[in-house]
């Protein structure tokens, strides 16, 4: 969603800023713009603010603004448009009327139509229809002189999230920023500095960064910056040195994100694993858990919370934990457990699982567990996010920057962390050390099968050149294999726009199969266990009424093979793992389907990479 990024120092702030907006782009947007304190040398060489905005891509922005725009202080913006329409106007930063202040705001201000008003009635003018821009005036109502004092008078008004960084035309080289909800990173370089909402954006610059909490507000110069908290208490801070490479956020070679986080894979799953098994004991080593053995022992039943992609792995943990160390498990839906009053009870280990740590849904979902009593661990990719942060304890999947909007590789580090976290609990209930070390060793072995895996490139690129221009689609699966149906039917619509519908294969009769018809291909996925012979006779039911079927099973199953239309070979392994070698053939299969029809894969429209609205 919006992404804000900052900059003071001895360096050009234009160049930054607009660089910093384009490692943000991934989050997803639809207008861009950035605000300078510039030398006025027409005038009497006063500082002014000039501001700068663009609908569209960050490109229309660079071209947008002048090569030889002079300044060393700025603030820049992504839009993903929620109050007002995409436009020119509603872009930010949004100023005040005298123009001596501009603002930055991610998040949402709830009560902006009441303080809205009040302020037009003591003079102001707006020029946009967003909520932002009350903060701008509201800012400006109360400055004297002091931008630190005016945002935190300012912020006394406002009901809602934020992630605001303003500057003044009257204190050169100065930032404000304040935190509520939506992130902001402080970054700290030699003799300059950064305020980001991602420390994607700074990462070319510092890795020296200080995560706000909420209710902190930070002023920042070129050599100093200085925090203080809600009780406008001076904050120690705390430097966290970011471990990712720049290297990370580059596409490498490849020709988006997507294809490069799929490719990546054995690798990141390899990160996910790493120094976490323990093969003298058969276990998993989980450090930052937070738990004595004997607290993880005494929960009864396990609860995920997550959306989107994180729910499929938590779908797919759950079924885990379930059947291998046989703790009633279930996951949820955050945007729905939040609201139904949910009943909390203390010997349930509650899971927020977010590749980005700072879903809305998924953060005040977890909140209204921990106010009931609920332990929580978070399941997180970003490190520093908030759920990681507000969690009592997790595991980190260390799948690096994911930066395509589809979740790819963050999906199958968070199976690798719930793998782990099945064989824990397993071994502390009834899973002998034999048994342990087996699975360990198959879990040694993904990493591998996922690569081989991978081969298959080549014959998905054809097929989807074969299938792309169909409009409706079904994904089928059953058991642990249903999640991956509904994480392969997510990935087609989200990044090609074509319809597909993920159901459990045992299901379609009850319903779907009415779909079924020579223009609706079905995708089955063919696990290699008790639940192969059912799903050969729900293949065989499609093929019946005229629905073509692209079956994906191991390589060695030569009877699906020849039932099927088409048929995706994956590695043979033990049917437990099959999650991590069927989700590769699929997510492919969107990449290229979307290839096929000309999309934007990385960015589709209208998402957001991490959404902090609910
Ligand atoms: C799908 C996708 C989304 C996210 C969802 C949750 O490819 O990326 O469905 O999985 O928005 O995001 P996180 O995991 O950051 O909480």
């Amino acid at each position: 969603m919006c992404g804000i990024t900052g900059y003071t120092g001895p360096r050009q702030a234009s160049r930054i800023l607009v660089e910093g907006l384009k490692r943000l782009e991934y989050r997803g947007y639809d207008s861009a713009g950035i605000a300078v304190q510039q030398e006025n040398l027409a005038n009497d060489g006063s500082i002014e603010l000039t501001v700068i905005k663009q609908v569209g891509k960050i490109a229309a922005l660079r071209q947008a603004v002048p090569k030889d725009l002079a300044g060393h202080c700025g603030i820049g913006h992504t839009r993903w448009a929620t109050h007002g329409e995409v436009t020119q106007t509603n872009a930010h930063p949004h100023s005040s009327c005298d123009g001596r202040i501009s603002i930055v705001h991610n998040g949402i201000i709830e009560n902006y139509q009441a303080l809205k008003e009040m302020l037009e009635h003591s003079g102001c003018s707006f020029k946009s229809e967003t909520d932002s821009e009350v903060i701008a005036h509201l800012i400006s109502y109360h400055y004297d002189g002091d931008l630190e004092l005016a945002l935190k008078a300012a912020l006394k008004h406002l009901k809602g999230t934020f992630g605001i960084s303003c500057i003044c035309a009257d204190e050169p080289g100065r930032i404000v920023g304040a935190r509520n909800g939506s992130p902001l990173v402080v970054g700290v370089g030699e003799g300059e500095m950064f305020l980001a909402s991602d420390v994607t954006a700074m990462l070319a610059h510092t890795k020296r960064v200080v995560y706000l909490n909420d209710g902190e507000v930070v002023s920042l110069w070129p050599h100093e910056f200085r925090i203080s908290d809600s009780d406008d208490q001076a904050v120690d801070p705390k430097i966290d040195h970011v471990t990712w490479e720049l290297d990370a956020i580059e596409k490498e070679g490849f020709a988006c994100y997507m294809e490069k986080e799929i490719f990546e894979q054995p690798d990141s799953i390899e990160r996910a694993l790493k120094g976490r098994m323990d093969f003298e004991y058969s276990m998993a080593k989980l450090g930052g858990l937070n738990l004595s053995k004997k607290e993880l022992h005494a929960k009864q039943r396990v609860r995920v919370i997550a959306a989107g992609t994180s729910w499929h792995a938590g779908l797919v943990g759950c079924h885990l934990i379930e059947s291998i160390a046989r703790l009633p498990a279930l996951a949820e839906l955050a945007s729905e457990l939040r609201y139904r009053n949910p009943v909390v009870e203390p010997e349930t280990l509650y899971l927020s699982v977010s590749q980005s740590g700072e879903t809305a849904d998924t953060l005040y979902a977890m909140r209204e567990v921990q106010r009931r009593g609920g332990t929580v661990l978070g399941i997180c990719n970003v490190v520093g996010s908030t759920i990681a942060r507000e969690s009592d304890g997790g595991i980190y999947v260390h799948s690096g920057p994911e930066i395509a909007v589809a979740s790819t590789k963050a999906f199958t580090s968070q199976l690798a962390a719930f793998y782990l976290l099945t064989l824990s609990l397993a071994r502390m209930h009834d899973m002998s050390h034999h048994e342990g070390a087996v699975f360990l060793q198959q879990l040694r072995d993904i990493p591998g099968l996922v690569k081989k895996a991978l081969e298959q490139r080549d014959r998905i690129q054809v097929l989807a050149k074969k299938y792309a221009h169909n409009q409706d689609f079904l994904f089928l699966g059953r058991g642990l294999l249903y999640p991956i149906a509904l994480e392969g039917a997510l990935k087609l619509k989200e990044i090609s726009y074509i319809h597909a519908e993920g159901y459990a294969a045992g299901e379609i009769k009850h319903g779907p199969i009415a779909l079924v018809s020579p223009e609706t291909p079905s995708v089955f996925l063919v696990p290699n266990d008790h639940l192969r012979e059912k799903t050969i006779t729900n293949m065989k039911e499609i093929k019946a009424r005229g629905g073509p079927v692209i079956a994906i099973a191991s390589e060695k199953d030569t009877e699906v093979a020849a039932i099927a239309d088409d048929f995706i070979p994956v590695p043979d392994c033990d049917s437990r793992f099959q999650p991590f070698t069927m989700i590769i053939p699929l997510q492919l299969f969107a990449y290229f389907c979307a290839l096929e029809l000309g999309k934007d894969v990385d960015q589709p429209r209208n998402l957001a990479k991490s959404v902090t609205v609910e």
